[in-house]
C-alpha cells in the first residue's frame, strides 16, 4: 500500500542516494514535493496515533448537535451491487471497531451477511466534521449485545421483539396488537430475541474531514490491510 512518501520504485537515482546517504536533507525535499507528507501538520483535532481515539474525541465534541450525534449512515450492497443506505446508532467505539444493533432479519442485516463488508459515514453539523469508516463486519451477538438489549427501555425491548423489521406491514394497529400481546407473553424482563443483536464493523479505511476555509478543507485517511496491519496515514486533498 503506497503511503505518504514514495516507494523506492519512483525514485530517481539522485533521490536514492539523498535517501541513502543524507535522509535529513530528502525528508525536507520529500516535504516539498507533491509527494511529500506533512505529518507534522496532523496537530490539534487530527493528532494522535490511535484513529479510534480520535474518532472518541470527535464523538464526544460531537454531543452539542442537538439529536443523536452518534447517528451513522450506514451503507451495504445488495446481491446485485446496489448500494443501500440507511441511519442507525453507533453505540460504542472499542479498541478496535464500531458497534451498532439491529434487526438480524432485517434486509441491511442479510446485506452485512452475505457481503461480510459495511461503510459508514458520521456527520456533525455543528462540527462541520465528518468521519468514515470502511471494513468487514462481524456478528456482536454476545454478552455484550444481551447487555445492550437489557440496558434498553422496557418498551424498546419489546418493540424488538413486536417488529419483523424491514417487512411489510398491513398496518400501525396491527403492529401495536403485536406489542400488546408479547407484552403479554414476555412480561416484565424480556431477554435479547434470537433475531435481533450487534454488528462490529472492524476498519480497514478511516477518514477524518474537517471544514476548512474556502472548501480547502483538511483529510487525513488512515488505512491498513487488515486488522493485524499497521495504519498508514496520508493526507488527501480536499
Ligand atoms: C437517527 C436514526 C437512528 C436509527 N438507528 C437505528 C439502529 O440503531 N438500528 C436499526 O436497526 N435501525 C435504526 N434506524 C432505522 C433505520 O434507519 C432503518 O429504517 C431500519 O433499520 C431498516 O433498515 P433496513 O431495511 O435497511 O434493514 C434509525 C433511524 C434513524 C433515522
Amino acid at each position: 500500500m503506497f503511503c505518504g512518501l514514495p516507494g523506492p520504485a519512483r525514485l530517481t537515482m539522485v533521490e536514492i542516494r539523498y535517501v541513502v546517504h543524507r535522509p535529513q536533507v530528502w525528508l525536507s525535499i520529500a516535504a516539498e514535493s507533491p509527494y511529500g507528507s506533512d505529518m507534522e501538520k496532523r496537530t490539534g483535532i487530527f493528532a494522535g496515533d490511535d484513529p479510534f481515539v480520535i474518532a472518541r474525541s470527535w464523538l464526544q465534541a460531537a454531543d452539542v448537535e442537538a439529536n443523536d450525534p452518534n447517528a451513522v449512515a450506514l451503507a451495504t450492497v445488495d446481491g446485485e451491487g446496489l448500494p443501500n443506505v440507511r441511519m442507525v446508532l453507533l453505540k460504542e467505539i472499542e479498541e478496535d471497531a464500531f458497534v451498532f444493533y439491529t434487526n438480524y432479519q432485517s434486509k441491511k442485516a442479510q446485506e452485512l451477511d452475505a457481503s461480510g463488508k459495511a461503510a459508514f459515514v458520521m456527520h456533525w453539523k455543528s462540527l462541520r466534521r465528518q468521519i468514515r469508516v470502511r471494513g468487514e463486519i462481524i456478528r456482536e451477538d454476545g454478552p455484550l449485545a444481551d447487555a445492550y438489549f437489557l440496558s434498553r427501555s422496557l418498551k424498546s425491548r419489546l418493540g424488538a421483539w413486536a417488529s419483523k423489521q424491514s417487512t411489510p406491514l398491513s398496518s400501525r394497529a396491527h403492529l401495536m396488537a403485536k406489542v400488546a400481546k408479547i407484552t403479554a407473553q414476555k412480561g416484565l424482563n424480556p431477554a435479547r430475541p434470537p433475531f435481533w443483536g450487534g454488528y462490529r464493523l472492524v476498519p480497514t479505511e478511516i477518514e477524518f474531514w474537517s471544514d476548512g476555509a474556502n472548501r480547502l478543507h483538511d483529510r487525513f485517511l488512515w488505512q491498513r490491510n487488515s486488522s493485524e496491519s499497521a495504519w498508514c496515514i496520508q493526507r488527501l486533498n480536499p
